[in-house]
């Protein structure tokens, strides 16, 4: 049997990695590592052709990829339950705008050769709004992809300045409505608030370019300052202020209002939709503690309560492909670990937290978050309240303590 991680502390066989595995919904996200350039906010695996030079191309990474996906239909292959079929598919970066629309068709192929696809498969791109065209759009659509996520981040020239976007203010939502034009109905703007210099009039007119896009999802996360990266930098060197918590708030109030008004509602704390079928199937599986494959380099994959995750550069990740399949590292999660990541994660659905997966101790936290006003009790799930949305991730730790 194919070893899940040859060279690393390896779970034995496919068979002991997957012994829990099936029955839910399975999805494919497939990791394209490339970008024009580095935003200054961003640490995501993602490198620029200058920093790749001839270690990596797209072509190497797409023969790579080809030869993962097999790989790993071979071990699901070995296993005596049923084949999966796969229910969701998201091909996230990194840029994979980057590749064309040939080359995005070109990934959906190599999941389909390996790997059955439901009927009604969700099939997202993600997609920067420089890189696409209307051609772009019509092309993913032949190819059988049915939703696309756009990087928009602001509609201010200084905002998209200060995170090193190289899109002009109005590219986004042309993107998106180039998108709708080419028959999706399924289009997501992404957003970042509370960057240093953006005022609440930059924020609502970003709110009013989304609206007036008329995507039926929105994501809106607030800008993180990550270690190593450029933003930090300058930040510690005192030439840009740290976003602030209190704006950060109020921004967050201001675009749910916003979005709510306009019949965009929230379901999990940082993503709102147009209706139920507007949600992202993909994402919801995260969420809902689902499986899911992760090819490219430096995926995540999480199957019957093993994680594991590739090796992180390209060049390494094709080289490792070549000898099996390009796992850095697993683990197989303890009922205690499963328990914590599912009241992390269920705890930001508008869903809620099951009250059933809490111990009597945390039921008695999740009493006083109810009397602080921070969550409601609705039959029998935990689920907050606007409020306990701001303070979400202080929720879950009084939960866990
Ligand atoms: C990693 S990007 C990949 C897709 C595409 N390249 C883009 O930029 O939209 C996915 C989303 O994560 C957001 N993101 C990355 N780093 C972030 C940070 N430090 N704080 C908030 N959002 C961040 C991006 O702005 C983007 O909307
Ligand atoms: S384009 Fe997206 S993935 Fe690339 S550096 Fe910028 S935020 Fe990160």
């Amino acid at each position: 049997m194919t070893s899940i991680a040859a060279g690393t502390a390896a779970p034995d066989s496919a068979e002991f990695v997957l012994r829990d595995f099936g029955g839910g919904p399975f999805g494919i996200y497939v990791h394209v590592p490339f970008c024009a350039t580095r935003c200054g906010y961003c640490d995501f695996n993602t490198y620029t052709a200058g920093e790749l030079g001839s270690s990596a191309s797209p072509q190497s990474w797409m023969d790579a990829l080809r030869g993962e996906l097999s790989t790993a239909a071979e071990v699901f292959g070995e296993l005596p339950s049923p084949q999966p079929r796969v229910s969701t598919i998201f091909v996230g970066g990194g840029t994979p705008s980057l590749l064309g629309g040939d080359g995005l068709a070109g990934v959906l192929d190599a999941v389909r050769a390996n790997f059955t696809l439901a009927a009604d498969a969700e099939v997202t791109t993600e997609s920067n709004p420089e890189s696409t065209s209307p051609r772009f759009f019509e092309r993913l659509r032949d190819a059988g992809f049915t939703r696309v996520s756009l990087g928009m981040q602001s509609a201010a020239e200084h905002v998209l300045r200060v995170l090193d976007r190289t899109h002009t203010p109005g590219r986004a939502v042309e993107a998106a409505r180039e998108a709708r034009a080419a028959g999706f109905d399924h289009v997501n703007l992404d957003l970042i608030y509370g960057t240093p210099g953006e005022s609440d009039a930059d924020l609502d007119a970003s709110l009013d370019a989304v609206l007036a896009a008329g995507v039926d999802h929105v994501s809106a996360y607030s800008l993180i300052v990550e270690d190593g990266t450029a933003l930090a930098r300058r930040v510690r060197r005192g030439e840009l202020p740290a976003p602030d918590d209190d704006v950060l708030a109020a921004r967050y109030e201001r675009i749910d209002a916003r979005l709510a008004a306009a019949g965009l509602t929230w379901y999990e704390v940082s993503n709102w939709a147009a209706t139920d079928s507007a949600r992202c199937r993909h994402n919801l599986g995260y969420w809902d503690g689902g499986d899911w494959l992760g090819a490219g380099p430096g995926a995540h994959s999480h199957l019957g309560g093993v994680r594991w995750w590739n090796v992180k550069h390209p060049s390494r990740y094709a080289d490792r492909v070549r000898e099996g399949l390009p796992a850095a590292g697993w683990e197989a999660l303890t009922a205690a670990e499963q328990h914590t990541e599912r009241v992390m994660l269920t705890a930001r659905l508008r869903t809620g937290l099951p009250l059933a997966e809490l111990d009597e101790s945390e039921r008695r936290s999740a009493d006083r978050v109810i009397a602080d006003g921070l969550a409601v009790r609705c039959a029998d799930r935990l689920i907050l309240t606007d409020r306990g949305r701001l303070l979400a991730d202080a929720v879950v730790r009084t939960l866990l303590t």
